[in-house]
């Protein structure tokens, strides 16, 4: 049987550099684990329409759809803000998750202990937190029609329509309960079905879903409820399922509960290719950081957790996923730190392959 199969999209600014840092981890566990992944590198974003005019080639899209799993750095930088709408870095991004259809968002907010002092809530409210946001990604307010800015009455319009589809909602929620069968056994759904009809069809085809899954313990909230409550008490959640809009601000409020974007890993889900596996994407939540690129100063543990996700929902090897979640763990833990993990002066940062290479330590550590 042939390995299964990895297509890196490191992407521009700081993408390539913490994805030089992912290579090194991939290649130690192909070593160290015997699990050999065929690895396939391409171009996205600005680096792709310098060499070919387009953020995205056909030819790299057809690979995307192809692979097991595609692992992206970071798109953009200002040298690509004078470019048309149609050709700018995040164009590439978006066609990716649109052509391979992703609609199932998983954000990851994880607190390691080491960096509890770092959030903007009390220690205590944030240590050892462990919660999953699924976003739908492709449907809701962002796409429905009409949309657009008309004159009406002699003034300026602005509309834009949330629209769900029961087969959209289904499935998505779906990726979320199979979610918690894997985790705590705890989905909390979240919309506004006291003001919104698109909430209340959220709210009917969840529960219905939900029967298929009656091991999890299934509870619904107002979404603005839901905000209050993971700023107040967010260990209460395991997995949060909620709309594309919805989702967007959650998903961003709870990230800032663990401290720096250079912690934040994502997944993004589509439907089950004929393998079985979900179609999918995997890259940090940051973006390409124009103002520390090719400075080294990158933290790579955004998109070396990525990876970790990758393993865990691509791969089916939780186990290993696990073993580079706590190599990241004990690296925090022993006082490594880039630049972004520090408060204080006179420390000397680690570099992002110091970084990379704390973590490779870690890793042989843990065998
Ligand atoms: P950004 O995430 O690139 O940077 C925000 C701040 O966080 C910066 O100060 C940056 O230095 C810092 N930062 C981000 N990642 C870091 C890391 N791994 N280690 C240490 N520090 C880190 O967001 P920004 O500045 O709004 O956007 C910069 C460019 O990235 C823009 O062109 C934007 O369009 C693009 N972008 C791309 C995304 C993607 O590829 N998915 C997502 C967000 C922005
Ligand atoms: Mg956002």
């Amino acid at each position: 049987m042939s390995n299964p199969s990895l297509l890196i999209l490191a992407g521009d600014g700081i993408g390539p550099e913490v994805m030089a840092e992912v290579r090194k981890i991939i290649d130690w566990f192909g070593a160290k684990r015997d699990l050999k992944f065929d690895v396939e590198e391409d171009l996205v974003g600005g680096s792709a329409y310098d060499a070919h005019g387009t953020p995205l080639t056909d030819e790299t899209m057809a690979k995307a759809q192809a692979v097991d799993a595609v692992l992206l750095g970071a798109v953009g930088g200002p040298k690509y803000d004078v470019l048309d709408f149609s050709v700018k870095p995040e164009r590439g991004l978006l066609r990716l998750r649109k052509e391979m259809d992703l609609y199932s968002n998983l954000r990851p907010a994880q607190c390691f202990d080491a960096l509890a002092d770092f959030s903007s809530l009390k220690k205590d409210v944030v240590a050892g937190l462990d919660i999953m946001i699924v976003r739908e990604l492709t449907s809701g307010i962002y796409f429905g029609e009409p949309r657009g800015i008309i004159t009406e009455n002699n003034e300026r319009v602005g509309i834009n329509t949330q629209r769900y589809t029961e087969s959209e909602i289904e499935r998505v929620a779906r990726s979320a309960f199979e979610l918690a069968m894997r985790r705590g056994k705890k989905l909390c759904s979240m919309e506004k079905a006291n003001v919104m009809e698109s909430g209340i069809l959220w709210r009917e085809v969840v529960t219905e879903v939900g029967k298929d899954y009656p091991e999890v313990e299934l509870s619904h909230m107002y979404a603005d409820a839901g905000a209050m409550q993971l700023c107040r008490a967010p260990k209460q959640f395991d997995v949060i399922v909620t709309d594309n809009l919805f989702g967007d601000l959650l998903s961003d409020a709870a990230a800032m509960l663990t401290g720096s974007l250079g912690m934040l890993p994502s997944a993004s889900l589509g439907a089950p290719m004929a393998n079985g596996r979900p179609k999918a994407l995997y890259e940090p939540v940051h973006g390409s950081a124009p103002d520390i690129a090719g400075q080294g100063k990158a933290n790579p543990c955004a998109c070396i957790l990525s990876f970790a996700m990758a393993l865990r929902y691509s791969f089916d090897q939780g186990a290993e996923a696990t073993r580079l979640e706590q190599a990241v763990e004990k690296v925090l833990a022993d006082g490594v730190r880039t630049a972004d993990l520090l408060n204080e002066d006179g420390i000397t940062p680690a570099s992002t392959s110091q970084m990379g290479d704390a973590v490779i330590a870690a890793l042989e550590a843990s065998l």
